[in-house]
């Protein structure tokens, strides 16, 4: 059984396993090598041979227990027919939702639109770079992939103010989406995925409706990945309530930002935890990163824990930075 898998489904505190969220990317002179030349994101997630490369780039360089597949959670728009593009410095910008053409859309064409994942996962499944590691695919939950379909850019950049005012258009979109993310996680199962991750990035704009926009849909999608035989993890991004949503949820684990309190989350959650580190700590000095992992390491030492970020690498991370992490968590 693989390092995660033992903390997963054994319970085991023995290890500390690791991996990192957005370890495939932009903080990898060897990444930016290949991005330089692609400038269309979606195309370059689409292209099965070089986003294989992307995706084992940080395995070949750092000892992590797991690939992510390198893709992204606004591959679900796109394969809905929405247009997706990614600018400069600026971030994802969405097209128009065509609401009655995506309700005509059917199983087939969706997943011939991003067959491409499906590929590299198969190729992936039996790589050697990955023996004894998890390969681990991934979606956005719906409610995150609502914000962004309906706003058409990142509330980074400022959250529309009619946001909920069509509530027939976020019925309908809520409604596509169980039924497509559902069938983006079984084709990646069937492709080789050995653990699903749904990032809810921006559970935390959620302010009431928890019931209607976070737990119903994210319950429903961790039953489904349940059912099909493998390992969920959720990471509901700057959430008040990480008990409830445990209870209501019941992932595999929870990966925690970095706002959490650790004492309180660990009387909170019975589950194994993931992340919590501020990737900012990795852009300090080597002695802080050691107290701070350390923090993280000694807190959970009787806890199911997976090593991880509270939120994505950040670009500009020394690569030194991370090889020195890696290193430390696998010689507590
Ligand atoms: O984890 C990995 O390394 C695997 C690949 C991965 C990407 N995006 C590649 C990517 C994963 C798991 C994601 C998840 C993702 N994508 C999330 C959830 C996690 C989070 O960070 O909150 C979200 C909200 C997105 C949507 C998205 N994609 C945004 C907002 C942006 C632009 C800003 C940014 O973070 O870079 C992207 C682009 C993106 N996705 C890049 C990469 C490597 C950068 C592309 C580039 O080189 O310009």
């Amino acid at each position: 059984m693989t390092p995660i898998k033992e903390c997963l489904i054994n319970k085991s505190t023995k290890h500390n396993p690791i991996w990192l969220m957005r370890q495939a990317g932009r903080y990898l002179p060897e990444f930016r090598e290949i991005r330089k030349e692609n400038p269309n994101f979606i195309e370059l997630c689409l292209n099965e041979k070089l986003s294989e490369i992307i995706t084992l780039q940080p395995v070949n360089r750092f000892d992590f227990d797991a690939a992510i597949i390198f893709s992204d959670i606004l591959m679900i728009p796109f394969g809905l027919g929405q247009n997706v593009d990614f600018k400069k410095n600026f971030g994802p910008i969405l097209g128009e939702i065509e609401i009655d053409e995506i309700l005509k859309l059917g199983d087939y064409s969706f997943s011939k639109r991003l067959e491409p994942v499906y590929k590299l996962l198969r190729n992936l499944k039996h790589s050697p770079k990955l023996e004894n590691k998890d390969l681990i695919g991934f979606v956005g939950a719906p409610w995150t992939l609502l914000v962004y379909m309906i706003n058409k850019v990142s509330p980074k950049n400022g959250l529309s103010k009619n946001f909920f005012k069509d509530e027939n258009l976020i019925k309908n979109i809520l409604k596509i989406l169980d039924r497509f993310v559902k069938l983006h996680i079984k084709n990646q199962v069937e492709a080789g995925a050995t653990i699903i991750q749904i990032f809810d990035s921006w559970a935390g704009l959620i302010v009431k409706d928890f019931e209607k926009y976070l737990y119903e849909p994210t319950a429903s999608l961790v039953e489904y990945t349940k059912n099909l035989g493998v390992s969920v993890i959720c990471f509901p991004r700057n959430i008040k309530n990480f008990k409830t949503y445990s209870d209501i949820i019941k992932p595999d684990a929870i990966n925690i930002d970095y706002n959490v309190n650790l004492e309180n989350i660990l009387t909170d959650l019975k589950i194994p935890i993931q992340g919590g580190m501020n990737p900012e700590i990795l852009l300090t000095d080597k002695e802080t990163l050691k107290n701070e992992t350390k923090k993280y390491l000694d807190i959970f030492k009787d806890h199911p824990y997976i090593f991880n970020l509270g939120h994505g690498i950040l670009p500009n991370t020394d690569p030194n930075m991370v090889d020195y992490l890696v290193k430390m968590v696998k010689d507590y």
